[in-house]
């Protein structure tokens, strides 16, 4: 599905992010599972990963990137009219964790719902909010991408464990203001072939959870990582294609490229095959590992407050993630 939008109907107004202070460096991971420092850094380019403390919730990381990103914009909860949250990672499988978002906020009764695209929430989210805009059916909408994965992780499964972290990122969106800035293209796909490549397999109508299936860790994050690896430099480089051909821009006037952050190897392939030099993607893997549908909005949110995107640039958002799900949008900020 390809939205192409020559005007932008919608602009980000405000972005915001939230990591916990817990850190785990490679050198922990070393003490849990049969692992290196060496072997996480240059098969990923992952150092650290943030991960929530006990207690702390994926509504409560939601909540606290989304009164960034409001402060940020100049507005108030009281401004907002729809939230969308993309997250594997909730705070319960019923209901959904955007409601909790609400209610911490304190906003009005206005729309609240998950998107399950996994590291493509986010970009999923800003494709559904840029329609509601569109249409005028919203004015003022929290995208926020959040996972707690830490506590979804088989902390026995090196292939899997090392690799992420916990975080949230948010922006708001409201209408263009006829400048030409705002989100000027966006694409999102789907292919449920390589679904069970990335799955949680239990805990669903599927396969409810049993004893056994605990023992087994059936409720944990399973993931076959070359088959996703394969086609995320395939799909990702398509998706920014696609992105920048509908939005009317070559790569060559791009200002900045923010990839989901799951391997630093992927980057450098899809940087060299859209032939985009890797100086201007922004990368922050080394920090907080893959955070899924957080990894965008946390990096374009730093991105922004650190002066690198500036006001009128153009900027490639491209992720893909379990489903397979993945997506691209150009936004001129
Ligand atoms: N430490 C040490 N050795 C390890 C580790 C580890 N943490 N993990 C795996 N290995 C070993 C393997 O056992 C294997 O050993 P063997 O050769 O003796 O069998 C060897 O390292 C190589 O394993 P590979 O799986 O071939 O390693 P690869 O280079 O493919 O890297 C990785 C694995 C990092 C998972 C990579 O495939 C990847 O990044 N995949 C994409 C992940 C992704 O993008 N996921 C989608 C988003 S996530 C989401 O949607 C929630």
């Amino acid at each position: 599905m390809s939205n192409p939008a020559p005007m932008p109907r919608s602009r980000i107004l405000g972005t915001g992010h939230y990591a916990p202070a817990r850190v785990l460096s490679n050198s922990d991971l070393e003490k849990i599972v049969d692992t290196s420092d060496a072997w996480i850094s240059e098969r990923t380019g992952i150092r650290r990963r943030h991960v929530a403390a006990d207690g702390e919730t994926t509504s409560d990381m939601a909540a606290a990137a989304a009164r960034r990103a409001l402060e940020a914009a100049g507005l108030s909860v009281a401004d907002v009219d729809l939230i969308i949250v993309g997250t594997i990672s909730g705070d319960t499988p019923v209901p959904s964790c955007a409601v909790n978002v609400q209610q911490k906020l304190g906003a009005e009764e206005i729309p609240a719902f998950d998107i399950s695209a996994a590291c493509a929430g986010f970009l999923y989210g800003i494709t559904i909010a840029d329609q509601f805009i569109a249409t005028g059916a919203a004015n003022c909408v929290l995208v926020i991408g959040v996972e707690l994965l830490s506590r979804i992780l088989n902390w026995e499964d090196r292939t899997t464990c090392v690799l992420f972290g916990d975080g949230a990122g948010a922006v708001v969106l409201g209408p263009a203001r006829g400048d030409g800035r705002g989100i000027l293209s966006t694409c999102i796909f789907s292919d449920g072939a390589l679904a069970s490549s990335l799955i949680v397999p239990a805990g669903g109508t599927a396969e409810p959870v049993t004893d056994e299936g605990l023992e087994r860790k059936r409720n944990k994050v399973h993931m076959v990582g070359q088959d996703i690896f394969r086609v995320a430099i395939k799909n990702l480089t398509s998706a920014s294609t696609h992105a920048l051909k509908a939005s009317g821009l070559t790569s060559a006037e791009l200002d900045w490229v923010v990839a989901h952050q799951a391997n630093l190897r992927i980057i450098t392939q899809v940087s060299s095959r859209l032939g985009f030099p890797l100086e201007k993607f922004v990368i922050n893997i080394a920090e907080y590992g893959n955070t899924s549908s957080a990894s965008i909005p946390i990096a374009l949110d730093e991105a922004v407050r650190d002066g690198r995107i500036q006001p009128g640039q153009s900027v490639l958002l491209c992720a893909l993630g379990a489903g397979i799900s993945w997506g691209a949008a150009l936004v001129r900020m």
